[in-house]
């Protein structure tokens, strides 16, 4: 079925936004192995980058059929044979109206917004794109060096004109390389950030429900401490770092209870998803004194409005939703798609596919 999709001209439609221009798209795809025929553009959503953040949270939390997707793609998914979006949905009823779609392609990594069920009961492979995760990785690690050294702290008071070497930390302040690091979730991006700290020599504590020692070995992550014992890894660890996705079991996962067995002494970071944490708990464990301090890319509410709990704290480091937005992981991402692509088409790698386990692949 995959190898069709070299040999023989495929209709394309290509559904963009204001995040990926629709040229890198078209270019992508058509320097990959698929032999493009006709290829459709259509775009969605707002214009402005600016403009789509509200747009992102409404479809990273809902349903594919929760927003509206632009009309013309009814008409033409029925002769396409290969979809590529970016954030556009694709819900059910229109994957009902495609007569010939062999493969639906997003090159962003969540797949909330493609109706994957519904892909599946047609046997059509959904394909999802690991674009930033070597982004977050090294963010995460900035985070981890400027929340515990001060970097950010310092250069703050600097420039408002005021020299100090004393801050709310010091007493602790050790290297990277002398503290524990615990990452809660071990997908694509606890792995990285694993592959990364374990580089510079750091324990790296690991803590999923969902993935054995035996995998991460396989991916080369021997060296780290892996456990099934969440209490023990958030009672040991100088720096807790979150790592799962927002899905409905994961809402509001890190509670009160977790800041509760943690060390005094530790910071906390979040990186994943606004979702995944109770942002009360996390107000309430710093004025209780439960953690040092913590490091946030995501929140509860995006942009942060100007009462926010967690502004003006010396304990707090926040960042705007910047972790995997690095030129390369979301403008040229098509470009990663394709060549997930053609590893599917030319060598038949199949972890790629998102539904393989429940469709057939021929
Ligand atoms: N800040 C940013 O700019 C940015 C950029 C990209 C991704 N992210 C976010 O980073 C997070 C991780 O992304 P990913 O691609 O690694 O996701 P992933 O789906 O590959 O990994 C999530 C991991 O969490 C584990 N998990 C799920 N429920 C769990 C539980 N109850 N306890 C322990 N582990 C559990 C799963 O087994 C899985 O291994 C996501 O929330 C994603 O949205 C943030």
């Amino acid at each position: 079925m995959l190898n069709e999709l070299a040999l023989n001209p495929q209709n394309v439609l290509l559904i963009t936004d204001a995040n990926v221009d629709i040229e890198v798209m078209k270019d992508a795809v058509v320097k990959s192995k698929i032999n493009c025929g006709e290829i459709n553009t259509l775009f969605f959503g707002p214009a402005s980058k600016e403009d789509f953040p509200e747009l992102q949270l409404k479809i990273e939390t809902g349903h594919p059929e929760d927003v509206e997707i632009p009309e013309e793609a009814y008409e033409l998914i029925k002769d396409t044979d290969v979809l590529m979006v970016h954030f556009c949905p694709v819900p059910a009823k229109l994957i009902e109206k495609a007569e010939h779609l062999k493969l639906i392609m997003t090159n962003r990594g969540g797949v909330e917004h493609i109706d994957v069920e519904a892909a599946t009961s047609r046997n059509i492979p959904v394909v999802n794109c690991i674009r930033n995760a070597d982004s977050v990785g090294e963010f995460l690690i900035g985070l981890m060096i400027d929340l515990t050294r001060d970097i950010t702290l310092s250069n703050n008071l600097l420039q408002a004109g005021k020299w100090k070497r004393e801050y709310y930390n010091s007493s602790i302040q050790k290297t990277l390389g002398n503290s524990k690091v615990g990452l809660i979730g071990m997908g694509n991006i606890g792995c990285v950030v694993a592959k990364k700290l374990l580089a510079l020599g750091v324990h790296t504590m690991v803590y999923d429900e969902f993935v054995t020692y035996e995998s991460l070995v396989k991916k080369g992550l021997g060296d780290l401490e892996y456990t099934t014992d969440l209490d023990y890894l958030l009672g040991t660890a100088d720096i807790v770092s979150l790592h799962l996705r927002y899905v409905p079991a994961t809402e509001k996962w890190f509670k009160l209870e977790h800041f509760q067995k943690m060390r005094k002494d530790a910071y906390f970071i979040n990186s994943a998803r606004g979702g995944i944490l109770d942002y009360d708990a996390l107000v309430k464990a710093l004025d209780m004194g439960l953690i040092k301090g913590a490091a946030l890319d995501v929140f509860d509410k995006e942009p942060l409005g100007e009462d926010y709990p967690l502004l003006h704290r010396e304990n707090v480091l926040l960042t705007s939703h910047l972790a995997g937005t690095t030129l390369d992981s979301i403008a040229l991402s098509p470009y990663i798609l394709a060549r997930d692509i053609d590893e599917i088409i030319e060598k038949g790698v199949t972890d790629r596919i998102v539904n393989f386990k429940k469709i057939t692949i021929e």
